[in-house]
């Protein structure tokens, strides 16, 4: 049965999420965008409100949400400030390896911290070498003992600057490729450094920053899954979380086009609100059209992971083309704006500088084609649900 209909709960919390963003968000997303302020105090509301660790199982103190329920509310926080809810969501990314492939052990400890107080984890996959190309990352971890020692630098760490632990990528056998990475949960210690907080194009109230591990020392059990399976589980991850971006750019994209089309209705030029000419009316009639499908594609990416199906090729659409809508709807809605557009007395601008993330994280828009272009010619024989 294909049935987008939202039940009354989902209406609910998406309502809720709305009224965040609403009331706590959009007030000062605009002066925190300015001053690139870490928005500490709204994300322990989020944590409170039970905004925060939303994938989370209810075993582990989450609300377990869907994914469905999870784009939801990440369209809405997005809607009030991507940055802002960047930060709310990154907890998600670094537990999505949990979900994957973590032990039960590893689940109750580290999916518990961050339910029972207020507390951050950060995904570190990205290395200055390693971008695009995940299996070039130079990050290590040697087997001694009973122990791994971890050593390397991550960068573009989503609140690194404020994690408790991180999920941490590194070679096991550096000769194997991506054959050779493993994925580790790494507790914040004396050797783990914070070395730069990038001062950003937009999101500037989230905090990114490069993670230096120098010989930290992480009990073996704190492998997630098997060593050497890593690559495969940062790219399970990464089909899990990309419904979520494309969520935010949809939230983006939403924001946008309500600004122009409010606008268009009291701008007057040539005697009539600008709304009332063809040219102004089409560019809003295809922003409406991309932020609808944006929905829809997030929305059907999220509803197969909620049907233990694989959704590698749908989540990579709803990412690719949310991302590529809301950098156009944003830079279409300063066009309706005009000169007032390019000037930061008026909302837009900084849609626009937000929207270009979205074509960046989690995998470029050109990564997107990529996986489709691969999963379209050479399909691999994945079996459903995918396992590591
Ligand atoms: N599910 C399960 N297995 C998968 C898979 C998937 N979706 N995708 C690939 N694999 C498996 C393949 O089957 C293959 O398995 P075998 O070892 O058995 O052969 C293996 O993984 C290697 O696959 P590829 O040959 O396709 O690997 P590749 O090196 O060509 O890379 C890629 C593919 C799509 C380019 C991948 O590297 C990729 O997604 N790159 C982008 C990385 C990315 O998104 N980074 C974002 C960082 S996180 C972030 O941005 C967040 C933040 O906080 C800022």
């Amino acid at each position: 049965m294909v049935d987008f209909t939202l039940t009354d709960e989902q209406k609910a919390l998406r309502e809720m999420a709305h009224d965040f963003a609403e009331k706590e968000i959009r007030p000062v997303a605009w002066e925190y965008d300015r001053d690139g302020t870490w928005p500490e105090e709204i994300l322990r509301k989020a944590w409170e409100l039970g905004l925060m660790n939303g994938h989370t199982p209810e075993e582990y103190g989450g609300p377990g949400l869907t994914y469905l329920e999870g784009a939801i509310v990440e369209e809405e926080l997005s809607w009030g400030c991507s940055g802002i809810a960047t930060s709310i969501g990154a907890n998600g990314l670094a537990t999505a390896p949990l979900g994957v492939a973590g032990s039960e052990e590893l689940k109750r400890k580290y999916l518990g911290m961050l339910t029972e107080e207020y507390k951050l984890a950060s995904f570190c996959l990205t290395e200055p070498d390693a971008g695009s190309d995940v299996s070039g990352m130079r990050t290590t971890a040697v087997r001694k003992g009973d122990k791994y020692v971890i050593n390397g630098s991550k960068c573009f760490i989503t609140n690194g600057g404020y994690a408790d632990w991180y999920t941490v990528y590194a070679k096991t056998d550096k000769e194997a490729g991506h054959r050779g990475i493993s994925c580790f949960v790494v507790p914040r210690d004396d050797t783990v450094t914070v070395d730069k907080k990038e001062d950003k194009m937009g999101q500037r109230a989230s905090n990114t920053a490069t993670i230096t591990f120098n010989e930290t020392e992480i009990p073996a059990d704190h492998l997630i899954g098997e060593e050497n399976k890593g690559f495969k589980i940062a790219m399970m991850t990464l089909d899990r979380t990309r419904p979520g971006v494309a969520a935010m750019a949809t939230g983006i994209a939403r924001a946008a086009f309500e600004f122009a089309t409010e606008y268009s209705k009291e701008r007057v030029q040539f005697g009539v609100p600008i709304a009332m000419h063809q040219a102004i009316q089409f560019m809003i009639a295809d922003m409406a059209t991309k932020v609808h499908i944006s929905r829809l594609a997030t929305w059907n990416s999220a509803v197969l992971l909620d049907q233990g199906r694989r959704n590698t090729i749908e989540s990579s659409h709803a990412k690719r083309f949310a991302a590529d809508a809301a950098m156009e709807v944003a830079t279409d809605a300063v066009q309706v704006y005009g000169g007032y557009g390019f000037i930061k007395d008026y909302p837009v601008e900084k849609l626009m500088r937000d929207a270009k993330i979205m074509q960046l994280y989690e995998g470029t828009s050109q990564i997107q084609r990529l996986v489709i272009a691969r999963e379209t010619l050479l399909p691999r024989r994945i079996e459903e649900p995918a396992t590591v």
